[in-house]
């Protein structure tokens, strides 16, 4: 589905680590809708072989930057400019990490260098952007910013610990930013609550394929697939969504506002 939603548009995607990630996907999906991108991603953290295929597929650069780091985020933004000729029209923030996730520690049991480290990376560092493009005046007219978060953020699912207080951050600063960046520039900024997906980071979580499953259920439409986000991330780039801003978008299937499913009550059937 070709529409050249994005034909002449510059963005920045961060977060395409291999080709299950959120953000591989949105880029692929970007390209053929016609955008020029860069590709960003931690150096530490960036798997080079991975991402330079994503590159050579989408004809994009790749600008390692940290997004905990004020240097290399400067640096991304001007880079991306010079290289794609212009200030940016659309950014995908698909930043997470949790080391308390990873290393398994409960809720009561939480390290508080990993919480720190967690709302940094995975909340703080969309502050960081936008404020690294606002001073420098990076981002266009109608430019659309786009984070990804999770219903964590509103309701406690019990395994995703200090994730959910950073989402719970992530949305908070998506509508403070979108109120400044609009008064600003008419910069639009929104978060896509989407559907647990199998990624590296989601399938970092304990208990993720079970969860998976149930939200799968508990879903009338099911869960929704990374395309289908990768999709939405692009409307959210396009000029068809010129006056959202603010929001956060649940992209799961109906998941946010179901109560239970047939389908779910017949998995719990005692016979
Ligand atoms: P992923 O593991 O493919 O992507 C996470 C990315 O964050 C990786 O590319 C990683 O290198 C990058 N990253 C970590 N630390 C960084 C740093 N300091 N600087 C720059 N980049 C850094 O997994 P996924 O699932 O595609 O995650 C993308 C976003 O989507 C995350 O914000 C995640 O929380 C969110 N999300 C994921 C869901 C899922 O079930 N997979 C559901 C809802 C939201």
């Amino acid at each position: 589905m070709t529409n050249n939603l994005l034909q002449g548009k510059r963005g920045i995607i961060t977060g395409a680590l291999d080709e299950n990630s959120l953000a591989w996907k949105t880029a692929i999906k970007a390209h053929e809708q016609g955008a020029k991108f860069v590709l960003t991603n931690a150096p530490i953290a960036m798997r080079m072989g991975e991402i330079k295929k994503l590159a050579e597929q989408t004809g994009s650069e790749i600008i390692p930057a940290d997004a905990t780091n004020m240097d290399e985020l400067t640096n991304l933004f001007i880079k991306s400019q010079e290289v794609l000729g212009g200030k940016i029209d659309f950014v995908l923030h698909a930043i997470g990490m949790s080391t308390n996730i990873r290393k398994n520690l409960a809720y009561p049991e939480l390290n508080y260098d990993f919480y720190n480290k967690t709302i940094d990376v995975s909340a703080l560092s969309l502050h960081r952007m936008l404020s690294v493009a606002y001073k420098m005046d990076a981002i266009s007219e109608w430019g659309s910013v786009v984070a990804l978060s999770y219903i964590a953020a509103q309701r406690t699912f019990s395994f995703y610990t200090d994730m959910a207080e950073a989402k719970a951050m992530l949305e908070s600063i998506v509508r403070s930013y979108g109120y400044h960046y609009g008064k600003y520039r008419k910069v639009r900024v929104n978060s896509v609550s989407q559907s647990p997906t199998k990624t590296t980071a989601g399938g970092g979580i304990k208990g993720f394929g079970d969860f998976y499953d149930f939200a799968d259920l508990n879903s009338p439409l099911g869960n929704a697939s990374a395309d289908a986000c990768a999709d939405y991330c692009v409307t959210l780039f396009s000029d068809y969504t010129k006056m959202v801003t603010m929001q956060n978008l649940f992209h799961d299937g109906g998941y946010s506002y179901t109560g239970i499913t047939d389908d779910l009550l017949k998995a719990f059937a005692r016979e």
